[in-house]
């Protein structure tokens, strides 16, 4: 069974990670301000996913249904669980009405929800039941890397929001990669502090497959810019 949107080989993912910002008014805000832009990027190279929160989402893929643009939805987490008696979970089936890909272990998860593998793992199995792609971040080239086809390596030190943040080389990000490729056949993205002036660099490497994106995703006009790069 194919479970996932496969990801066309000459488009590279940029995935806008907004954590918890923007209301539904502001999500619809910022969708409408890179719609006016759209002409000024270069799309056939990118396949751009939009991660708001999950109040967020239903809203979101109503504008971008209505307006056809060429985004598509990723949700932050998902339910470890089925649909149920799960308080203030969202199961997999609830996500998959407006989203096609998840995040899974998001390193603020790790910290702040104290998630476990076992957690990761309940929520890979969601998210392929739910017929969602699963991105997986892992935050070293040890971490556990399950059977999923797109990986996200975000170094900690290199996210923005915890402290430092400074962002790897392409180089250093190739040299992990190298590795995890003897290990998996997932796509394998990038995340930590990449900005309009960094982006380049990531996109010109083959083995890169794209980008996570946070701090840089939350204005409209620095995002745009940084789609404009490449
Ligand atoms: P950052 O966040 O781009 O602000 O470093 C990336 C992420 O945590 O997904």
């Amino acid at each position: 069974m194919v479970y996932y949107t496969l990801l066309s080989m000459d488009k590279k993912i940029v995935l806008a990670n907004w954590k918890s910002h923007k209301t539904v008014q502001e999500t619809i805000a910022f969708l409408k301000a890179l719609h006016d832009n759209l002409s000024t990027i270069d799309l056939s190279n990118k396949f751009i996913l939009i991660c708001p929160t999950y109040i967020s989402l239903a809203s979101a893929a109503a504008y971008i249904q209505q307006n056809n643009l060429p985004l598509s939805l990723c949700a932050q987490d998902i339910s470890a669980f089925g649909e149920g008696a799960y308080t203030g979970e969202v199961a997999g089936r609830f996500i998959k009405e407006f989203a096609t890909h998840v995040l899974i272990g998001h390193s603020e998860r790790l910290k702040y929800n104290h998630e476990t593998v076992d957690d990761i793992q309940g929520k890979i199995v969601q998210a392929k039941e739910a017929n969602l792609t699963p991105i997986l971040c892992i935050q070293n080239e040890n971490s556990f890397i399950g059977d999923v086809p797109i990986i996200a390596y975000e170094p900690p030190t290199a996210i923005s929001t915890f402290g430092v943040g400074k962002a790897e080389t392409s180089s250093d990000v190739e040299s992990v990669f190298t590795t995890l490729k003897q290990k998996t056949q997932a796509s394998l993205l990038y995340g930590g502090s990449v900005d309009a002036d960094n982006v380049s660099s990531y996109m010109s490497s083959p083995v890169i497959n794209g980008l996570l994106v946070g701090g840089a995703s939350l204005d409209p006009q620095t995002f745009i810019a940084l789609l404009s790069k490449w």
